[in-house]
């Protein structure tokens, strides 16, 4: 008997990972296509949903050069997709203008109407975010009315790649729980919601949970790819939900940190228990009756990028002159609102600063205030968990800033959290997307097909340093409102 294999697409801001899997989570290849995004004015951010077809089609080569059997053999796809943008279809199929993506914020008036309307925080669960979906269309529909009068379908980036692999317009819930559109207690799309952003249902995806089966494989396109068998695709899911998937977090007690370009302190949870005026994200999990919370930043790792840029020195280079142990925190206190800030400020306007500059301030001072500065951030967005009745005892700790031990050091001693590093091994998004085409094509659990990975090493915080921390970030969170003033 041959055995089957699974595939995870993870559409991401800056390319499209596909990992092959076997039933039991074995990474057989892995391969990744890149693509840019257009800034075509202050604030505005867009990607060409072509260009995620053309690096769909380069990776499925890559993995069918790198391991043409185990290709042949997959019975399963699941998508994973950078959140909230909005890809506009015509009646044709076609799409109407580039994907308006998740950290554009031209729409920040927009959401802040929809934002106010009555009863959109009570369906949706959430604050309307700039970067949130309905907002992008009710600017389409000011700006540029004659694409919004051509709009048949609006989808997702996941559902955008669900369309082109199934021929059918099906979303997962949550992904779609991002869009202001979704009723999240209910997992339906709220006839009020839609009507509140000038959209209609029959303008909507149909609605899976992410590990049920969306459809399969179009024969055509299966044809091509020289698969035979009956590929079943996932629901997919939205990368945070995906990510959760692949690391385990199913329910209650378990969560992850990610230190990625935007930072993320994801929860499970049991119950759907919104609390919008945290700020914190409350959305449906990609797996039947369960939901997650999550505080965002918009920029974790991408400050020590932005440091990097303007000093010219690598980010490892940069952490490295703060050597391996964990000294008191400084003086030098840095804001990381580069972007604008989600959870807890709702700001999409708020820019990032340093407070503090000396005439001897170096620039290892500035590198430790800038990991500092994240550090608080994430410890905000624990605090507003916390307040939503979030309840951790430890949290896996994800993404390319866990590279840095001290980071991840500084963070646990200032969320007074253990963080637990996982053994190296692939449990990302893409891993999370595989394992959703494997509960879709089998109908196994989708619970029990979530598990954890190994842990590495647990790291504590450092007892000694966390009145220091905690001092620090009380001091941190006079910062906001004092620079808000100014601006
Ligand atoms: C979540 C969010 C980001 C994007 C891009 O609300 O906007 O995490 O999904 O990764």
């Amino acid at each position: 008997m041959t055995e089957k294999t699974y595939l995870g697409f993870d559409l991401g801001t800056s390319g499209l990972r596909g990992l092959l899997v076997t039933a039991d989570d074995t990474p057989i290849a892995s391969f990744e296509a890149h693509y840019d995004t257009a800034q075509p004015h202050k604030g505005w951010s867009e990607q060409n949903p072509t260009d995620w077809i053309i690096a769909c089609q380069a990776v499925a080569r890559g993995l069918r050069d790198a391991a043409p059997q185990a290709w042949a053999n997959i019975a399963g796809i699941g998508v994973s997709g950078h959140m909230h943008g909005a890809v506009l279809m015509d009646n044709a199929g076609q799409v109407v203008r580039p994907c308006i993506l998740w950290n554009d914020t031209r729409s920040h008036a927009e959401a802040a109407a929809l934002d106010a309307a009555d009863q959109v925080r009570a369906l949706s669960g959430n604050i309307v975010f700039p970067g949130f979906t309905a907002p992008k269309l009710m600017w389409v529909a000011k700006h540029e009315p004659d694409n919004f009068a051509k709009v048949a379908k609006v989808v997702l980036p996941a559902a955008f790649l669900n369309h082109w692999l199934t021929g059918d317009y099906v979303a997962d819930m949550s992904d779609s729980a991002g869009t202001s559109w979704l009723d999240v207690g209910a997992r339906d799309w709220s006839d009020k919601l839609l009507d509140a952003g000038g959209m209609r249902q029959d303008q909507m995806p149909r609605l899976v949970e992410g590990s049920q089966s969306a459809g399969t494989l179009r024969t055509d396109l299966a044809r091509d790819w020289a698969l035979t068998d009956t590929v079943h695709i996932a629901g997919g899911a939205g990368d945070n939900a995906a990510a959760a998937c692949g690391a385990g977090v199913m329910k209650e007690g378990q969560g992850f940190i990610s230190l990625g370009t935007s930072g993320v302190l994801l929860a499970a949870r049991d119950r759907y228990k919104p609390d919008p005026a945290t700020a914190v994200h409350t959305f449906c999990h990609a797996v039947p009756n369960r939901w997650y919370q999550m505080g965002v930043i918009l920029a974790a790792t991408d400050c020590l990028n932005w440091l990097s840029a303007v000093t010219q020195t690598a980010p490892a280079e940069l952490t490295a002159e703060l050597g391996d142990t964990l000294a008191a925190p400084g003086t030098l206190q840095f804001l990381p609102y580069l972007s604008g800030e989600r959870t807890p400020h709702n700001d999409s306007q708020i820019r990032g600063s340093f407070i503090g500059l000396h005439a001897s301030t170096t620039r290892a001072d500035m590198t430790r205030a800038v990991l500092e500065g994240v550090a608080y951030a994430l410890r905000d967005c624990f605090e507003a968990l916390k307040s939503t009745g979030v309840d951790l005892t430890h949290v896996l700790a994800l993404g390319g800033g866990t590279k840095s031990r001290l980071w991840v050091e500084m963070v646990a001693t200032t969320l007074n959290l253990p963080l637990i590093l996982p053994k190296s091994g692939d449990f990302g998004a893409a891993l999370g997307a595989a394992r959703l085409a494997r509960c879709a094509a089998t109908g196994c659990d989708p619970e029990a097909a979530m598990t954890a990975p190994a842990a590495e090493e647990t790291i504590r915080p450092n007892a000694d340093l966390v009145p220091a921390f905690d001092a620090a970030y009380h001091r941190y969170t006079r910062l906001y409102p004092a620079m808000k003033a100014l601006l």
